[in-house]
Order: C-alpha cells, then structure tokens, then sequence
C-alpha cells in the first residue's frame, strides 16, 4: 500500500488517489490506492453501476468482496470515498454482517456453530480451544494461511451440537479434546498434496 499526502500527489495524479475523506483523516495518515490494479477498476464498475444510490451499499460491499477476496480497511475507505459516506458507515456495516470478512481467508474456513443448542452444549469452549490449538488471538486466520476460524448461527444440525464446519464437512458432538485430531486431518491432507506436487 502507498502513503502519501494529497500536497505530494494532489487528487487523480500518478495513477493514485487520496483515500479516506478529508474531514476524517489526517494528512499524514492519507492512504491512497494504486488506481492501476484492476481490482479497483473492477470496483468502480460496481460503484458506477449504483452511482449515488446509498441505499446500495450492501451489495456494493458484495461485489467488493467478490473482486477483492476480503475487505481490507484500503477497500472499506475508497468505498467510502466513491459513495461520498462516511468510512466509520461503511466500516459498521462490514463488521456487522458475518458474510464480510476483513482479512484474507485461511485454505479452511472452520466455522463453530454459536447457536443456542450448541451454545448450551459448550460451543464456547470449543472456540477456546481451536483459538488456542491454532495460536489465534484477536485474529481470525493462521500466520500460515492455513486456517480461517469464525463463529456461525445455527446450521439445522442442533441434534449433533456442538457442531463446526471445516469447509463443507461437518463435524458434531464434539469435545474440545477432539480438536487436534480433526485439525490433523486437514493439516495431513495439505502435507500430502505439497508431497504429490514435489515428486
Ligand atoms: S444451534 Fe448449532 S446447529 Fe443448531
């Protein structure tokens, strides 16, 4: 990511544009985006598309997301900036809705189930768990790309909670002591693809 000031490099100059709005920044922590990456062109499509339509901003996040893969904190603000709304609108709505993620997915999304019947079955320990097993403190992915690990309402399958997903797998009824077994699996299996690839 480039940083910059808009007096080094005033509005639509080298290709790169101030990102976050003058009232909400200031100058020495402007961001700016690279307007050559093709995301971003790929984005202003969409934003063109609802061009002064706020009530759209959900979808406009959709689509970011799509494009981007996650919605970084650059992303949320040239949003912001396009749709001529304040980041902290934006910034809310990303991080109310669990379908918007704000760092690059992990290879597995591990999702554990926080839904009532689940909760009461010790989901809450579970989460713990993984998040220690998986060395996550406030962040949701490994330092490895590995895993992606978040919380997710109910799944319809109360009868095995507590429940998580890994990818499209369920796995129910777990104890927190099941973790490292179920977590190998995945780590095994990714061990022997590299192997295949290698020879
Ligand atoms: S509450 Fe977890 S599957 Fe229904």
């Amino acid at each position: 990511m480039k940083v910059t000031t808009k007096q080094e490099y005033p509005h639509g100059e080298q290709g790169i544009v101030p990102l976050m709005p003058e009232a909400e920044t200031r100058p020495e922590k402007r961001e700016t985006v690279d307007t050559k990456d093709h995301r971003y062109r790929e984005l202003d499509k969409v934003l063109d598309r609802y061009r002064g339509e706020k009530g759209e901003l959900i979808r406009v996040l959709h689509s970011a997301q799509k494009i981007f893969g996650y919605l970084p904190q650059e992303v949320q603000a040239y949003v912001a900036l396009k749709m001529d709304i304040p980041v902290s609108e934006v910034n809310g709505v990303v991080t109310f809705y669990t379908l918007f993620v704000t760092e690059p997915k992990g290879k597995h999304t591990v999702s554990v189930c926080m839904g009532t019947a689940c909760y009461v079955k010790g989901a809450q320990d579970v989460m713990d768990k993984l998040k220690e097993e998986l060395k996550l403190d406030a962040r949701e992915t490994t330092a490895d790309g590995m895993f992606t690990v978040r919380s997710t309402r109910c799944i319809g399958a109360c009868g095995m909670a507590p429940v998580m997903t890994v990818d499209e797998e369920v796995h129910g009824k777990l104890n927190a002591d099941d973790l490292t077994g179920i977590l190998k699996i995945y780590q095994e299996q990714d061990a022997g693809e590299k192997h295949d690839q290698i020879h």
